[in-house]
């Protein structure tokens, strides 16, 4: 008896477990979260032509301006794309190319 609550003990964890890192890598991988969202309306072109001329400031606002037109990106999606995109050098291979 014992047996079977410690074995449902850990399954139940074990799920936990990975439902919690599926959920992650889709938030936290910046670069998938740019392909994926802001190559949906029109290319991605545009968002390389301006990289390396924002501010992290800039490019919050400019993303969450983005959001707005399709009912918005919530907090943390806004702070990994912008945080990607302030990063990124112009030309960035991972989204540019
Ligand atoms: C729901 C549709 C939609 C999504 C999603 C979207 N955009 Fe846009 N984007 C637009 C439209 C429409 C315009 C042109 C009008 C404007 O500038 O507001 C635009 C314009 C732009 C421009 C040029 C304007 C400027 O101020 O430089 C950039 C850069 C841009 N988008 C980047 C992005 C990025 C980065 C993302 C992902 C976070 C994104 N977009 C997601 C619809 C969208």
């Amino acid at each position: 008896m014992r047996i079977t609550i410690l074995l449902t003990c850990l399954l139940a964890l074990a799920l936990a477990f990975a439902a919690n890192a599926t959920g992650e890598t889709t938030v936290t991988d910046g670069t998938e979260m740019v392909t994926a969202e802001c190559g949906k309306c029109h290319g991605l072109d545009r968002t390389c032509a301006i990289l390396g001329n924002k501010t992290p400031e800039e490019w919050t606002a400019l993303i969450t301006r983005m959001g707005e037109k399709k009912g918005g990106f919530s907090a943390e999606q806004i702070a990994l794309i912008s945080g990607y995109l302030a990063e990124a050098e112009p030309g960035d291979p991972a989204i540019c190319e």
